[in-house]
């Protein structure tokens, strides 16, 4: 409690030490409320989101926002025989860099939970509005060692007001299907709801997005990633902060708390990364003119002028890699491991016609990392679609072409280690690793056109391999970025959704038994017609089997 409180204190100065915040801001020790002249802001929870802390059998964040400064932040815990334990929450505010408002963001860390244990919550405040029948849902923590369990997953959500760019009601949808599923927990790859493409309202978009996303994140673990749509200006020195203060996740050790961690459920590794660090796309917050983006007054911010975009390759100067081979090289040494999931924003293997295609960026840096380890499974966003690879291992190095010229241009282009559908439709990822797109969750600019070489019908992909940072455009006074500056034969795209870009991936996991096979299901759902028309309807479009010998030895 004591270091919840010093932390309560440090993020709250950090906020309120930025001026003109309109009606939320205040100084340490000032009511809001009614004082501050908008009745309507006050310290009711709103946004409600679960996420897991380091150990997900035992640890559960319940985190939230609201309207004004919380007085007394809580959650109360129902457990057995009619004990309820309260848990104060700590505070993180941050002020938007363009419109000036400040966030206030909450989060109680439940800790010392019982595995597998359904345990019902409320969360209020003293001034909660609805004090006297505070908001409350139920959640289910993970399963302690080998055990069945449902996972789901897609990315590129955005919020369900489609006065906002990229918005659409699909995502509402969306997020009805995880629900639909019931899973444990659903994996958000990135592209949370777009904010950066409305610069001057990027907090109100937020809060459309967590409003949104709790009627399931309430109730189960939604565990995100950054994506290049979370890269905004003027918060924070990689545009993170928005995303940073909402959600509480596992630590890494290192000063990039928040930005990638892992977590392991049953027999699964997860390992959620920032893509953002390797790519050589340039995609976060841009300028494309010819009006530059005029913070508001209040936040004493100079304008932000064409051409200019918010571009973070590097940022973590290596950290990041350095913490994912460690992290790797002990999960090859635990054998309580089976496999090994990551998560991630943007794709090193998609065949996309109108989206970005396949960066070079994480071929070099991650791909061969996920050979040596064996990592099973690659689940991203990035591309608004649906495409599933062949198991790949190793890479070419004269397969791919100038966009422009037609020279040979190395793009690693992934191998593929089978190119048909292997005997009982089982596939074995300990040949080589399975990269799934899942970029549907509900944005209104699906992307399920794939690129095709016209030489030969075959699948051909775009491949990024330099920064493409922004050039003058042909309108005096606007800029533009380059489109991907490669080419190469797509040998490695297994499936393409032409029909569709929206869909959910389910996973699920069965432990099998001990000396034997352990297996993941993957069931993919798309929501056919959601190209022209939102609709909650989700068909299954493919299931494929991952099969492989547990690591444990033998039962007796
Ligand atoms: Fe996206
Ligand atoms: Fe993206």
């Amino acid at each position: 409690m004591t270091q919840n409180a010093a932390l309560t204190r440090r993020e709250f100065c950090k906020g309120a030490g930025l001026t003109s915040v309109g009606a939320a801001a205040a100084g340490p020790g000032i009511l809001l409320g009614d004082e501050a002249g908008t009745a309507a802001a006050d310290g009711t929870p709103e946004q409600i989101h679960l996420t897991y802390g380091d150990d997900p059998a035992t640890s559960v964040f319940v985190s939230w926002v609201t309207a004004a400064q919380a007085i007394n932040a809580r959650v109360l815990l129902h457990g057995d025989h009619g004990h309820t334990q309260v848990m104060h929450a700590v505070q993180r505010t941050y002020t938007d860099g363009l419109s000036g408002q400040t966030v206030f963001t909450y989060h109680a860390k439940l800790a010392g939970l019982k595995p597998a244990a359904t345990l019902r919550y409320e969360v209020t405040a003293d001034n909660d509005r609805h004090r006297s029948s505070p908001f409350t849902a139920s959640f289910t923590t993970a399963p302690r060692g080998r055990a069945a369990f449902r996972f789901t997953s897609y990315g590129d959500l955005s919020t369900p007001v489609t006065s906002w760019r990229l918005s659409s009601p699909q995502s509402r949808y969306a997020v009805q299907a995880v629900e639909r599923f019931a899973p444990l927990f659903h994996l958000l790859n990135g592209d949370l709801c777009y904010a950066n493409l409305n610069p001057t309202a990027q907090p109100a978009v937020w809060a459309d997005f967590g409003r949104n996303v709790q009627t399931s994140a309430a109730k189960r673990p939604w565990m995100p990633c950054p994506g290049n749509h979370e890269i905004e200006f003027g918060n924070g020195p990689q545009g993170f902060n928005a995303y940073l203060t909402r959600f509480s996740l596992p630590s890494n050790g290192t000063p990039f708390q928040g930005l990638w961690y892992r977590f392991q459920v049953g027999s699964a590794l997860f390992i959620s990364l920032s893509a953002d660090d390797v790519i050589y796309q340039d995609s976060g917050a841009f300028v494309s003119g010819p009006e530059p983006i005029e913070p508001a007054p209040s936040t004493g911010n100079a304008p932000i002028l064409p051409g200019t975009s918010l571009y973070v390759r590097g940022y973590s100067e290596g950290a990041q890699t350095l913490w994912l081979e460690k992290t790797l090289a002990e999960a090859a040494l635990d054998k309580s491991i089976d496999w090994i999931v990551v998560q991630m924003h943007q794709d090193a293997l998609s065949s996309s016609k109108n989206g970005n295609g396949s960066d070079k960026g994480i071929r070099e840096s991650w791909l061969p990392l996920f050979d040596r380890y064996g990592v099973d499974l690659v689940l991203c966003g990035h591309d608004h679609d649906y495409e599933r690879s062949w198991p790949v291992r190793g890479c070419n190095h004269a397969a791919g072409t100038d966009a422009e010229t037609g020279a040979v241009v190395d793009t690693c282009q992934p191998q593929p280690v089978i190119t048909s559908t292997p005997a009982g439709d089982k596939y074995d990822t300990r040949l080589g690793t399975i990269h799934l797109i899942l970029g549907g969750g509900g944005t209104s600019s699906p992307l399920d056109a794939y690129g095709v070489d016209p030489a030969n019908g075959m699948p051909q992909a775009k491949v990024i391999t330099k920064p493409n940072r922004p050039v003058p455009g042909p309108v005096p006074g606007t800029f533009t970025k380059a489109a991907a500056d490669a080419r190469e034969p797509a040998i490695w795209s297994a499936r393409r959704d032409t029909e569709t870009g929206y869909g959910i991936g389910v996973f699920d996991l069965d432990p099998g038994e001990a000396g034997g096979k352990t297996s993941i299901t993957i069931r993919y759902y798309h929501a056919l017609g959601a190209d022209k028309l939102p609709t909650p309807e989700y068909e299954l479009f493919e299931t494929l089997v991952l099969e492989k010998d547990r690591r444990d030895a033998p039962a007796g």
